[in-house]
């Protein structure tokens, strides 16, 4: 039976996610983490109050599953908000301060959560085994003028899972990325919603078929952006010229190697 931790599932699309993987089975333990608790779902599903922008807390948080639980299967870093500052804003006092907390949630949160989960999971009874799920968006493959800082986010979270899957699949653990488009949640407030024609959405439920695309294989390194009625797997952009094939792709030796001799200089 596996053990699942949920980052943000008190709501929204962790929610759904937490009601999906209940229905399917297979489960001992899900832990919430969320800055507010869940509703009922069932007796498998347990709160654990934390906040992703704490080391400490997602420290407490993946410990007490371990202890709970006694392994790690899967873990989705979901939690996330829209821009929490105007980067557009002016002040005649001079600038001021810039709020990072959207950044500080939506990629510290999941950098902290992959340091976390790879200690575990490369502890699994059996063996190194997990699946990481990052809740990206598509607003990290376009431009997003109104929300500068989150599309820079979701921006970063899909070159981490890029980066990281192929090499983390070796250990027999994934890392991949679901890029929903707009999806009638507590996020989106009511005016932004009315301001939509219906079609546009994303209903929840194409999310969750992009998170078990993910879960319930052995994909790595991909981002499923969630359409409407459809999921794209997003290949990278080609390589511009030879030069940036070689310096991203086919080139681990050549890098390891130059890594190496750095150490000596
Ligand atoms: N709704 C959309 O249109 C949309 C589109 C693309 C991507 N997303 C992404 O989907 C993910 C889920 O969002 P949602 O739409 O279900 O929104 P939601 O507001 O319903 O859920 C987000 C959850 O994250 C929790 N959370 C916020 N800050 C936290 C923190 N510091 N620590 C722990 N938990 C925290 C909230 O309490 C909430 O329960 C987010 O990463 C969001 O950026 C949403």
């Amino acid at each position: 039976m596996s053990v699942a931790i949920v980052t943000g599932g008190a709501s929204g699309m962790g929610l759904a996610l937490i009601k999906s993987l209940v229905a399917r089975g297979g489960y001992k333990g899900i832990v919430v983490a969320d800055l507010q608790p869940p509703p009922d779902v069932s007796p498998i599903v347990s709160f654990f109050k934390s906040d992703v922008t704490s080391w400490e807390n997602q420290t407490a948080l993946f410990k007490f599953a371990w202890e709970k639980y006694g392994r790690l299967d899967l873990v989705v870093l979901n939690a996330g908000v829209a821009d929490l500052d105007d980067m557009y804003a002016d002040s005649e006092d001079g600038p001021q301060p810039l709020n990072l907390k959207t950044l500080a949630i939506d990629v510290n949160g999941p950098l902290y959560g992959i340091r976390q989960a790879l200690w575990y999971m490369r502890r699994n009874p059996g063996g190194s085994s997990g699946k990481i799920v990052i809740t990206s968006s598509s607003s990290g493959f376009y431009a997003y003028p109104i929300n500068p800082q989150y599309c820079a986010a979701k921006h970063a979270i899909i070159g981490l899972v890029r980066s990281m899957g192929p090499f983390l699949k070796r250990e027999n653990i994934t890392v991949n990325a679901v890029c929903p488009g707009l999806v009638r949640t507590p996020l989106v407030p009511q005016a932004i919603r009315d301001a939509f024609p219906a079609e546009h959405f994303t209903p929840v439920e194409t999310i969750i078929r992009a998170f078990h695309s993910f879960i319930y294989s052995d994909r790595s390194g991909e981002c499923a952006e969630a359409s409407a009625e459809q999921i794209y797997y997003r290949p990278q952009p080609d390589f511009l010229d030879e030069h940036m094939e070689l310096l991203f792709s086919g080139s681990e030796e050549l890098w390891t190697k130059a890594y190496e001799n750095a150490k000596h200089d």
